[in-house]
């Protein structure tokens, strides 16, 4: 019966992966996938992940279920950092958590929850927007639509474009996927007085704040990713979190994320819980536990949190400054009237992406000719490249351009 399946459209980020793989030039810049590289282009296990492992192997007593939400240290203590362990969010009972697999299981759980609670919800998304949220959020049946975000010509957010949209088209109960920090692909984060206005007009038009959270740590740092979400959580009497741990962690392979809603009082909390455990059940029975049982090691001991935090701020220092160099790299081969506008946008965006002005051609020339890997999008991953090849990347960028 298989023949009659219909053959499966590619996926433009795992594509990468497998054409980047395959490319054996000793030239070549992996700018693909959004994983984490150090100088040597290696994406190492984490000190205080490593050292976790290496307590649990010697502690770990059985491997028997925990159970629908998984694992309750990791709920607890992953939340309370997220949302600030007195903040209003946590100290309220309001918040219904699960551990996910990953941030797309957070993601998908997030939306069925919205889609129980009201079937007829848009959920307006960015364009453009991570490849993989439309496929997530529209698998649960729900509607979906882009609300303007980004210009690549300008390479500016369209903040008036995306207000006028919601404004004009968003109707009460429908959700809108912001994503908290280090937007994913352009690298372009609402400001603080952005964050407000949004914020504003969604609690008058009564939308729902879906917030996407995968980067924490590596933006402006661990806190400072979550004021978006720590802002919405103080204002809005419902809300709903996506966390992932794959990239700050760098637990990707494991699939750790967490799954939160605030609701307007604890017995509403308990019926989203109860949702979550539910759809769960249905979907995968159970999360997996090896990562979650990490993350709640490492933040529940004070060396191995003080370790993992300086790493993680290692690595996002390491990244400012590859994007610094490659803004420098750009305009001393060019001069800032023909570029200047492309590097300031580099040095000024966030987290592991920029999107260049690049045509889907262009990138592909790229790919081909230079064996530098990007995504059609011009969605680069910084922290793909070395100081030491800074240098070649900003002349096949030109060299395309
Ligand atoms: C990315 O955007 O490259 C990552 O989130 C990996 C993925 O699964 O797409």
């Amino acid at each position: 019966m298989f023949e009659t399946l219909s053959v499966t459209p590619p996926d433009a980020i795992v594509g990468m992966i497998k054409l980047a793989a395959a490319d054996h030039n000793p030239k070549k810049i992996d700018l693909g996938v959004g994983i984490y590289q150090d100088p040597t282009g290696a994406t190492p296990v984490m000190r205080a992940v490593k050292e976790a492992e290496r307590q649990l192997l010697a502690e770990e007593e059985s491997k028997k279920y925990i159970g629908i939400l998984g694992n309750p240290a990791f709920n607890t203590l992953f939340s309370e950092m997220m949302f600030g362990k007195d903040s209003e969010a946590i100290t309220s009972g309001r918040l219904a958590c699960a551990q996910s697999a990953g941030g797309s299981g957070a993601l998908r759980l997030g939306a069925e929850l919205i889609k129980l609670a009201n079937p007829n919800a848009t959920v307006w998304v960015s364009t453009p927007t991570w490849a993989n949220h439309q496929p997530l959020i529209g698998s649960t049946g729900l509607k979906i639509k882009g609300y303007p975000y980004y210009n690549k010509q300008t390479q500016r957010i369209d903040f008036e474009d995306m207000c006028a949209e919601l404004r004009e088209n968003a109707v009460a109960g429908d959700a809108v996927l912001l994503h908290g920090c280090c937007h994913n692909p352009t690298g372009a984060d609402l400001s603080h007085a952005q964050w407000k206005a949004i914020a504003e007009l969604m609690l008058e038009k009564d939308l729902l704040p879906f917030v996407d959270l995968a980067y924490a740590g590596l933006g402006d740092g661990l806190k400072k990713d979550s004021y978006g979400l720590r802002l919405l959580a103080d204002q809005f009497p419902e809300l709903v979190l996506a966390a992932s741990c794959s990239k700050n962690f760098g637990l990707y392979k494991e699939r750790v994320g967490l799954v939160a809603a605030l609701a307007k009082t604890p017995e509403d909390a308990k019926l989203a819980e109860g949702q979550i455990g539910l759809t769960m059940r249905r979907m995968i029975s159970m999360p997996p536990d090896h990562g979650a049982a990490l993350v709640a090691k490492i933040l529940a001991d004070k060396d191995l949190k003080a370790d993992w935090k300086q790493e993680l701020e290692d690595m996002r220092v390491r990244m400012t400054g590859l994007r610094i160099s490659l803004s420098e790299a750009l305009l001393a081969k060019s001069g800032p009237s023909s570029n200047g506008q492309m590097a300031a946008a580099i040095t000024a965006q966030k987290g592991m992406f920029s999107l260049l002005p690049v045509t889907p051609e262009q990138a592909e020339k790229l790919r081909s000719e230079y064996s530098v890997f990007l995504l059609n999008s011009g969605r680069i991953n910084i922290a793909g490249a070395r100081v030491e090849t800074i240098d070649r990347l900003a002349d096949c960028i030109l060299a395309v351009l």
